[in-house]
């Protein structure tokens, strides 16, 4: 049997969506209509599965706040796939749409389907219509492309730094541009480091250290924390092993000012986006897409990037914890 996943106008296949629903839900699993009719469908965007006769096989849906819901497949055709496929396409429609995240409302039978597609359960379990379900979600990659920017000399350090700048003053402004190959990325890295003036979030999976184990990086961002009574850094990690084994800079200075620059470990099953980042003040980043390649876009004032960006990190941020192998080190 063949098999299409496409999207679904609610206004063209409203009927088609709602017999297979009510077959599913209604008659199968015994929800009232007033449950899974809940006035949301004209407002969300609908998938269907569909053989190569067009006979509807499947469904789902994904609200405007990234939740993906109503995935139903016809009883006969269970178990072929035809799930995993809908939930594909709602995810990828969701990266597309800009959700940094996209959750879910799992029935419990239904938790290991959709932990195979890599999502994670999130809190507890609870009734819903009746039957247990846990609430599961997972970060979704930012699509980003460099941009072709023509190049610019690096902005000088200011005499004072940022962190001496009074609050009020207009934002300092690091106009966007690209970097290619290590020292640029460098050069790049310190500019950003030098703008921020409330917070400041870094991501790097292993605290690369062409770009972090610098002394120059370790400086700008000891004078950013000490700036001001309330400047924090908050470092996110993969895996601290190498850092460690090879006395990272930037490990030693964190456990310095331990009460400003905090690192925490991003657990494995949430580990998966492979880029360097570093966000401030929710107006401005440095990002190296790809962590292997030197790479990447600085960009001082662009504040919706920099708060999808800083929403990830949060995101991450409220999931990770200590880093056993930096708790020992502490010892
Ligand atoms: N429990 C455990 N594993 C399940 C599962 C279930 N209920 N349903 C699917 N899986 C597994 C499959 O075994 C398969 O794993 P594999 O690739 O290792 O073999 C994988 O998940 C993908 O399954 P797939 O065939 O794509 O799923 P499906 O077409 O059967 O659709 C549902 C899955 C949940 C949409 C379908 O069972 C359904 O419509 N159920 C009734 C409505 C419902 O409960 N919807 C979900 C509300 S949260």
């Amino acid at each position: 049997m063949a098999l299409h996943v496409v999207p679904a106008p609610w206004p063209e296949r409203a009927q088609a969506l709602r017999e297979l629903r009510h077959e599913v839900f209604v008659q199968e699993q015994q929800v009232p209509e007033a449950l899974e009719w809940d006035g949301r469908d004209a407002d969300c965007q609908h998938f269907m599965a569909l053989d190569e006769t067009g006979r509807l096989l499947g469904c789902a849906r994904l609200t405007p706040d990234g939740q993906i819901g109503r995935m139903a497949v016809r009883s006969a055709l269970r178990g072929q796939g035809i799930g995993r496929a809908l939930l594909a396409e709602a995810v990828t429609a969701a990266a597309a749409s800009g959700h940094v995240r996209v959750f879910l409302h799992a029935q419990e039978h239904a938790v290991p389907f959709y932990r195979s597609a890599g999502f994670l359960p999130e809190g507890e379990p609870y009734e819903e219509a009746g039957i247990p379900h846990q609430t599961m979600s997972q970060a979704l990659p930012l699509r980003f492309e460099v941009p072709a920017l023509p190049d610019r000399a690096p902005t000088a350090r200011p005499a004072t730094a940022a962190s001496t700048s009074a609050p009020g003053e207009p934002e300092p402004t690091l106009p966007p541009v690209t970097f290619k190959g290590e020292a640029l990325a460098q050069t790049r890295l310190l500019e950003a480091l030098e703008t921020p003036r409330r917070q400041l979030a870094i991501i790097s999976p292993e605290l690369d250290p062409t770009l972090f184990d610098q002394q120059a990086v370790c400086d700008a961002l000891s004078r950013f924390v000490r700036s001001s009574a309330s400047t924090r850094a908050r470092i996110l990690i993969y895996s601290s092993r190498r850092a460690v084994a090879s006395s990272h800079r930037l490990i030693a200075l964190a456990r310095r000012l331990d009460e400003r620059i905090t690192i925490a470990k991003v657990p494995e099953a949430h580990a998966k986006d492979e880029r360097t980042a570093v966000i401030w003040d929710n107006v401005g980043y440095w990002l190296q897409p790809d962590t292997l390649v030197y790479e990447g876009l600085l960009n001082g004032h662009d504040p919706v990037m920099a708060t999808r960006l800083q929403e990830r990190f949060d995101y991450l941020w409220e999931r990770s914890g200590p880093d056993p192998e930096l708790r020992q080190l502490k010892l």
